[in-house]
């Protein structure tokens, strides 16, 4: 994966087709043993925002390749006093190898890589989350075999991961339907891109129609109704949201071999029934788990082996 070395993940649209099969590829070569490499590099993590999973999932990926992890909690360093993102990401350039950073405007992402010459990844903004995406892309490719015409609904809020999944299965030449409430659609530029890149080759479906979005999907998606941020309007969202919830009902309409997905952390019969979530077509776990192997294969591509 010489072709990534150096370069910036800020959105999942930074790789082409090609490159997301490689990543996929190596991930799965170091999932299974088959490939060991090692990279004794040293990422920063700049987190303004919570993370159980892409916090873990890096530092364990990193600690594995035989590198080291430094957590720079906005809270403990100068950031928090009002220290320029321009100022930070020039000085942490000097120290680092690479920076993995989970805020809320994608323009600071931006503005951080455009000042810091290592690589940049995007490990959630308001705007996407490639991160997760390229994992679930690892998870879908287990269980089907290959990705290209397969069709992917997400059902919920038009948010980071319905962003980043349209851009995800489109790159892959997969059918994405995306079923939102009015007013929730996912960001119309994000849509266009994606409609672009699918070119006629596959369709990217926006809808308010929950059961018309299902109908005949391999992969079921969903995500919280309210993300990072939205805490204040989370209570208001539940009856709007409704229709959206992925339950046994809604599960019947899809393909038979249909799998479940969801990024994770689920609120239980909000967004996904606990029998949905606990059900056997369920593969959150291993999604959960292809977070560190996919992330693995990125953090390797990027800063290339030793
Ligand atoms: N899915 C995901 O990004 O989880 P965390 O918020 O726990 O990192
Ligand atoms: N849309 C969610 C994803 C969490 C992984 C959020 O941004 O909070």
């Amino acid at each position: 994966m010489e072709a990534l070395k150096g370069r910036d993940l800020l959105s999942l649209a930074d790789l082409n087709a090609e490159e997301i099969q490689g990543l996929l590829h190596l991930a799965t070569q170091l999932k299974s043993g088959e490939v060991k490499l090692r990279c004794n590099k040293v990422l920063g993590l700049l987190f303004y925002k919570a993370s159980t999973r892409t916090r873990v999932s890096f530092s364990v990926a990193m600690y594995q390749l035989g590198g080291q992890v430094i957590d720079l909690n906005p809270n403990v360093t100068q950031v928090s006093r009002g220290e320029p993102l321009a100022d930070t990401a020039r000085v942490l350039d000097r120290y680092l190898d690479i920076m993995a950073i989970r805020t809320f405007d994608q323009r600071d992402l931006e503005a951080f890589a455009s000042y810091a010459k290592i690589p940049v990844i995007n490990a959630l903004s308001d705007l996407e989350h490639p991160c997760q995406v390229l994992a679930d892309l690892l998870t879908v490719q287990e269980c089907f075999g290959s990705l290209a015409g397969l069709t992917l609904t997400y059902l919920g809020d038009g948010n980071n991961m319905a962003n980043s999944l349209m851009l995800g299965c489109a790159l892959m030449g997969m059918n994405v339907r995306i079923a939102t409430p009015p007013e929730y659609e996912p960001d119309i530029s994000i849509l266009e891109q994606a409609r672009a890149i699918a070119a006629g080759r596959s369709e990217v479906m926006v809808t308010n129609d929950a059961k018309a979005a299902v109908s005949g999907a391999q992969v079921l998606y969903t995500d919280v109704w309210a993300s990072m941020g939205q805490e204040d309007s989370a209570d208001a969202r539940i009856p709007i949201f409704q229709p959206y919830q992925v339950n046994d009902q809604l599960l019947k309409g899809a393909a038979k071999n249909a799998i479940v997905l969801h990024c994770l952390p689920a609120h239980r019969d909000e967004e996904i029934t606990d029998a949905v979530i606990e059900g056997s077509q369920s593969r959150v776990w291993d999604q959960a788990e292809n977070r560190m192997h996919a992330q693995k294969a990125l953090l390797v591509s990027l800063l290339g082996a030793d």
